[in-house]
């Protein structure tokens, strides 16, 4: 606290990531990255781009990776939108296209960054709850807002809203913003990429933290109408021009072009993730259905956090959130190796 904040500063509640323990051998399970490293193909264009060039400023417009984005999906250069993380571009949209009078819809239980935004950016909303079976019920929010955002597959549950339900929702909602966090949707579900031609209402936001195992590059990307990338662009170029160095935007290129390398690997997980489940069903834990590159389970007979404690003792971390209480019994537990998980189930079955 000083007197020399800014008087915004004093009312923010910052978003807190997972931990990052800088302690080598451990079993890290606990911020749903990869457990595969990156394309050979990435490392390839990092090393062709530590080079004299490095001594001039990046593309500010990211031309070459929006138009490998647009190809990826079959969309225009013009429909997309490229930033520093998809948390970045997640910002800019709070700020360029939900800052409206009415308040912003979202689930009680998600991406515990949305509410820090509107802290931000001095944004009204309402929390819409989950069902009992913590799924997203559209008909709950078919109500006048400021704008609709959510995951899909929802954080930190996993569970995955069909696609024609989020085209009932938009049927319903024309005269304010839907937003699509699709940061897992490479592990399960169906995109809502293949509806932005149809809806101008739509942006879906991508990240190639996850699937594309590059959480260290920090690159993520919106498509959707031109004007909601125009939107886009009016705030980042108010705030930054280069928000991805030449590092970023040439790897995350590479990473777009390289279908075999990503199917192979997202498959792998979705693979490991489904032996996973099985194991943690048979030892008596409660598994809600995942279509992310993570899983949310409860032990009936064992707390949450208790669990999570005996876990990092024994050099497993894996995520606990204390809030919502109604979330509190539950581990959230990323998709790593086999070997990983193998290690996960080993440590608790001396547990439960
Ligand atoms: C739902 C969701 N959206 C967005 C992000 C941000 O990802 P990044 O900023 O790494 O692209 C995360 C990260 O965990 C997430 O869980």
């Amino acid at each position: 606290m000083s007197k020399f904040w800014s008087k915004i500063v004093h009312q923010l509640t910052p978003y807190v990531p997972g931990e990052q323990p800088k302690i080598n051998n451990l079993v890290k399970l606990n911020t749903n990255e990869n457990p595969y490293g990156p394309s050979p193909k990435v490392l390839e264009a990092l090393q062709k781009e530590a080079a004299d060039t490095l001594r001039l400023y990046p593309d500010p417009n990211s031309d070459a990776l929006k138009k490998a984005i647009a190809e990826y999906h079959g969309l225009s250069v013009n429909q997309v939108f490229v930033g520093n993380g998809s948390d970045e571009v997640l910002a800019h949209t709070f700020n360029a296209l939900l800052k409206h009078d009415l308040p912003i819809l979202f689930p009680d239980v998600t991406y515990s960054f949305y509410p820090v935004y509107c802290g931000l950016y001095e944004i009204n909303f309402e929390t819409v709850a989950l069902s009992n079976a913590f799924e997203i019920q559209v008909d709950d929010y078919l109500k006048p807002n400021g704008g609709i955002i959510f995951p899909n597959p929802n954080a930190p549950t996993g569970r995955v809203l069909l696609l024609s339900e989020i085209e009932r929702l938009l049927k319903a909602n024309q005269d304010s913003v839907v937003i699509i966090d699709e940061a897992y949707i490479d592990f399960g579900g169906e995109s809502a990429v293949k509806l932005v031609n149809q809806y101008p209402q739509l942006l879906v936001v991508h990240t190639l933290s996850k699937s594309r195992s590059l959480a260290g590059l920090r690159v993520g990307y919106a498509v959707g109408h031109p004007d909601l990338i125009d939107a886009l662009h009016r705030v980042k170029d108010s705030f930054n021009s280069y928000p991805l160095d030449r590092f970023a935007q040439a790897g995350a290129i590479a990473a777009m072009q390289d279908k075999a390398y990503f199917d192979k690997t997202r498959q792998q997980v979705i693979s490991t993730r489904e032996k996973l489940v099985s194991e943690l069903q048979g030892m008596g834990f409660e598994v809600l259905p995942s279509g992310a590159n993570f899983i949310f389970a409860r032990h009936p007979a064992h707390e949450g956090e208790a669990l999570a404690n005996q876990l990092r003792a024994k050099n497993i971390v894996i995520r606990h959130f204390k809030k919502p209480a109604k979330i509190a019994q539950f581990l959230r537990i990323t998709i790593g190796t086999d070997i990983e998980c193998q290690a996960l189930v080993e440590a608790l079955k001396s547990m439960v």
